[in-house]
């Protein structure tokens, strides 16, 4: 098959697209397909005369793919964009999505994991891998999926949507439910989110949410053992319990290596798993997911779950989540992948 791997883009997770990108695509022509990386927002300064031909290349890479191995400096990403221009979509990118016969989007953040590429693939008329545009922009707002979760029973922690002036916030610091953590709504892998240690802490973590995003999410801060876990089609994959060695765990914690220990499948009871499988499904129906995603939980002192949130573009580098759970049922990594794209296809 021709299959374009998107990833890349513009979000905050850039690197780590591109190494979920890289790593499908490798997966992908070792399964004997026709598979190129296609960075989403780059796109193709030269593009050959027949695009056709890019599906050729020995080694899966489109020509302006660059893999960035350090963290992305978005407006050195933006500035080097060959055509200079503001679309989020790079030259040619739709011209070469049209000609595979599926995109596998390596994606995750803003533009990839929110529905938008989904909606313009629609469009277009090309078969995309994982949840619809809607599925995904309900789970990227963090709020929208709350207001989702507690509409279908799903236990969360309680909440509070918030819009605030500078002046507001003192207030606002004073008052609001210790312990919480505050978040951007559309933050992705722990970017934007924070775990206030006390009312100063608070509110500076209010100032600085508030800096990027309209509406601030606040909730509850729930204690317990941290738990992931994947739906593969209609099933749930054995559960991920992680352990930071760090207490905030933000984004260069979950990147670097050492950063947290991971068990899988985590040391639970049968009946403990399967409550756990269970809420992934049942966040993975609500939220109108399809194909794959992954749902971060809590389990707190008194064996209750807690769903924290959803990701319909879980991480998919080979060392990522999903793969690990994919694995302890014997899937291998490059058969997760085809299986991804056999399942979207259906
Ligand atoms: N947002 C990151 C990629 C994840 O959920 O795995
Ligand atoms: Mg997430």
């Amino acid at each position: 098959m021709k299959i374009v791997v998107l990833a890349g883009g513009i979000s905050t997770e850039r690197t780590v697209s591109l190494v979920s990108g890289t790593g499908v695509c490798q997966a992908l022509r070792r399964k004997g397909h026709q598979a190129i990386l296609v960075d989403m927002f780059m796109g193709l300064e030269n593009p050959p005369a027949d695009l056709n031909t890019l599906f050729d290349a020995p080694d899966g890479l489109c020509p302006d793919v660059k893999i960035e191995v350090q963290a992305p400096d978005l407006d050195v990403v933006r500035r080097s964009r060959p055509d200079q221009s503001p679309s989020r979509i790079g030259p040619h990118v739709l011209d070469i999505c049209r000609l595979a016969d599926i995109v596998f989007l390596g994606l995750h953040g803003q533009d990839g994991e929110d529905g938008r590429i989904q909606a313009t693939l629609d469009l277009l008329g090309v078969p995309y891998t994982g949840a619809g545009y809607l599925g995904s922009a309900i789970a990227m707002d963090k709020i929208a999926a709350k207001e989702m979760m507690d509409a279908n029973g799903i236990p969360n922690p309680k909440w509070q949507k918030l819009t605030y002036t500078e002046e507001e916030i003192p207030q606002l610091a004073e008052t609001l439910p210790m312990p919480c953590v505050v978040k951007a709504p559309t933050g992705g892998s722990s970017l934007g989110v924070y775990l206030p240690k006390d009312r100063a802490e608070l509110a500076d973590a209010l100032r600085q949410v508030r800096s990027f995003c309209h509406e601030v999410l606040v909730e509850q801060r729930i204690y317990g053992r941290e738990l992931t876990d994947a739906v593969l089609g209609e099933r749930y994959l054995p559960p991920v319990e992680t352990f930071p060695s760090v207490e905030n765990f933000d984004y260069e914690a979950k990147y670097q290596a050492g950063g947290a220990k991971e068990i899988c499948p985590a040391e639970l009871t049968e009946e403990q798993a399967k409550a756990v499988g269970e809420m992934a499904l049942r966040v993975h129906k609500a939220l109108g997911l399809a194909v794959y995603s992954r749902t971060d939980m809590i389990m707190d002192e008194n064996g209750q779950l807690w769903c924290l949130e959803a990701n319909s573009l879980p991480g998919m580098t080979p060392t990522s989540f999903v793969p690990k759970e994919a694995a302890a049922v014997g899937i291998s990594y490059d058969d997760l992948c085809e299986e991804i794209v056999r399942q979207s296809l259906k």
